[in-house]
């Protein structure tokens, strides 16, 4: 896939490896990706390292259809910010993607959606795809506020850079009570959702379609991929747990080349 390819890929699926890992076990799965997954035609595949990984996945990576990122930034450029990490040294790293805005740093480390809309800009500023990870609890879900709770999340962006700040952007619903649970969003659930979001985008948008896309992320595995691709506004998945087996990853990508066509 060349440089202009990725844009119009039709499906993105984007590994979240979280904090796991280690250089040897990388280097492995960095492999195994590249031998099983290089050549896709229609999908977009990205994996989201831990920042010390970020010179290993270039160098592996580097010249394959695969792209690599981040799994957060800094707001500053730089400054005294003891443990941060700036766009600019993301894209040293030859860095394209970075994931904002997941529900375990928002809530382990107090990230308001002003401060996600804030990176989400500086992402973008530095040519950086964000990757905007929206989604309810169990108990919004339960109580029917989940596309309140959605529609905040987004209308914070839209209301302090307007809505075209999401052409060329990667929205990923991640209903948290799906995250890491087994329990994945029914496809009847996650077609609500991203009819939502994909509406109240292009709307704000002046009804102009929007090149965001919009994936799905929790409990994505090869059993349950197909279905949830072949959703209506499902552009792909921000996969977890499944990314860690070159095997299972391998799996949800061919079900993401499938959907498509
Ligand atoms: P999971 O994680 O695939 O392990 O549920 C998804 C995510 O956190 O993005």
């Amino acid at each position: 896939m060349s440089p202009d390819m990725k844009k119009t890929a039709q499906k993105f699926v984007i590994a979240n490896w979280k904090m796991h890992g280690n250089f040897e076990q990388n280097q492995a799965l960095l492999n195994a990706y590249v031998s099983k997954l290089n050549g896709l035609k229609d999908t977009q595949v990205v994996v989201c390292v831990p920042y010390p990984y970020l010179a290993q996945a270039q160098s592996l990576l580097q010249g394959t259809d695969i792209a690599w990122g981040a799994q957060n930034l800094a707001k500053n450029e730089n400054g005294p910010f003891t443990g941060e990490v700036s766009a600019q040294m993301l894209r040293d790293f030859g860095c394209e993607y970075v994931i904002l805005g997941h529900s375990e740093r928002a809530t382990a480390y107090c990230e308001s959606d002003e401060n996600i809309a804030q990176k989400f800009m500086v992402a973008k500023q530095h040519g950086i795809t964000p990757i905007l990870c929206v989604g309810e609890t169990l108990i919004e879900r339960e109580a029917g506020v989940m596309e309140l709770k959605v529609g905040k999340q987004l209308d914070t962006i839209i209301d302090l850079y307007g809505a075209d700040v999401f052409n060329d952007a990667i929205v990923s619903y991640e209903p948290i009570w799906a995250i890491g649970t087994g329990l994945a969003a029914s496809p009847e659930q996650a077609k609500a959702m991203h009819k939502f979001i994909f509406d109240k985008l292009t709307q704000a948008n002046g009804a102009q379609k929007n090149s965001v896309k919009i994936l799905y992320g929790g409990s994505v595995n090869p059993q349950n991929a197909l279905q949830l691709f072949a959703v209506e506004n499902i552009d792909g998945g921000l996969i977890g747990k499944c990314s860690l087996s070159a095997q299972e990853f391998e799996g949800i990508c061919q079900a993401a080349e499938s959907s498509v066509g």
